[in-house]
């Protein structure tokens, strides 16, 4: 990677695993035109049971690798990532790598929206373990709106429902309606719920079924889509360095194979992966 490099390259998008492919289908949507970058580390997903050590060191090296493909922004389409990793690459790592790029979240753009939906000030959250014990939604929302009150839930079996593809099947209502019943229970007025974690959206049919109908459940992709159209905009000098042919290319550290056919599953259409070794 030469430092202070000019030439454009794709957006880099990173993963654990197949979540942020469910951002990168609302990016690629409202930014036809931008290329696109997308890594799943599958080989070492899920995150969101893992130290914060660990998530830090693999979403560095990750966030690394892009950098070295052209990359001059990257994306964090993973909670988990976002919540453990995200602060201090930005803040210790980027300084040594190249000053010049840029990494940025999906909780941020998301805390700052639900301060436009929630009228009562009562707010929840499902994410993973790892997103919940950082605290990061909690903080991020208390600095933003200190009036609000927010109330997390941690779902562990989320993910694994997705990934083995048991989402829309019966099993999946004994452990929807439990953690929905979880965080209600800590507040019957929440009135809007943040879906934090990039496999959620799957499960929506499921959530929306057992969470009342008094409060809005709020997605992620088109948020954080809305949210880098709107950085481009603001920080040309980064936007001119983002290359513009619509292509779209897909990295993973597991089977090449395998992320294909579960990318369709996320994305609702076919991608051609890669393997890589980070
Ligand atoms: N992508 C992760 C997130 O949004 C979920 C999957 C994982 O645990 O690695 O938190």
């Amino acid at each position: 990677m030469k430092q202070n490099d000019k030439t454009p390259g794709p957006i880099g998008v990173f993963d654990s695993g197949y979540g942020g492919l469910t951002i990168l289908k609302d990016m690629c949507r409202l930014m036809p035109d931008y290329d696109f970058l997308y890594l799943g580390d599958n080989a070492r997903a899920p995150y969101g049971t893992r130290s914060f050590e660990i998530v830090y060191e693999f979403t560095l090296q990750a966030v690394e690798y892009l950098f070295n493909q052209g990359c001059h922004l990257v994306i964090l389409a993973c909670n988990t990532a976002s919540a453990k990793a995200l602060r201090t690459i930005q803040q210790n790592d980027l300084a040594r790598i190249d000053e010049t790029r840029r990494v940025l979240g999906v909780i941020r753009p998301t805390v700052e929206e639900i301060g436009k939906i929630s009228l009562n000030g009562n707010v929840g959250i499902f994410g993973t373990p790892g997103t919940v014990q950082s605290h990061s939604y909690e903080l991020e929302i208390a600095k933003l709106y200190p009036d609000f009150n927010t109330y997390v839930q941690s779902c562990p079996m989320w993910v694994p429902l997705v990934e083995n593809r048991e989402a829309e099947n019966p099993g999946a209502d004994y452990f929807v309606k439990q953690e929905v019943e979880r965080l209600f229970s800590q507040c019957p007025d929440i009135d809007t719920v943040i879906l934090g974690c990039t496999h959620y959206p799957l499960l929506l049919q499921k959530i929306r079924q057992y969470v009342p109908s008094t409060a809005r459940i709020v997605t992620q992709g088109e948020i954080v889509a809305e949210s880098l159209k709107d950085y481009l905009r603001r920080h040309p000098e980064m936007d001119i360095k983002c290359s513009r042919n619509g292509s779209r290319q897909y990295l993973t550290t597991e089977n090449a194979s395998r992320f294909s056919e579960m990318a369709s599953f996320f994305m609702c259409q076919s991608a051609m992966a890669t393997q890589i070794q980070l």
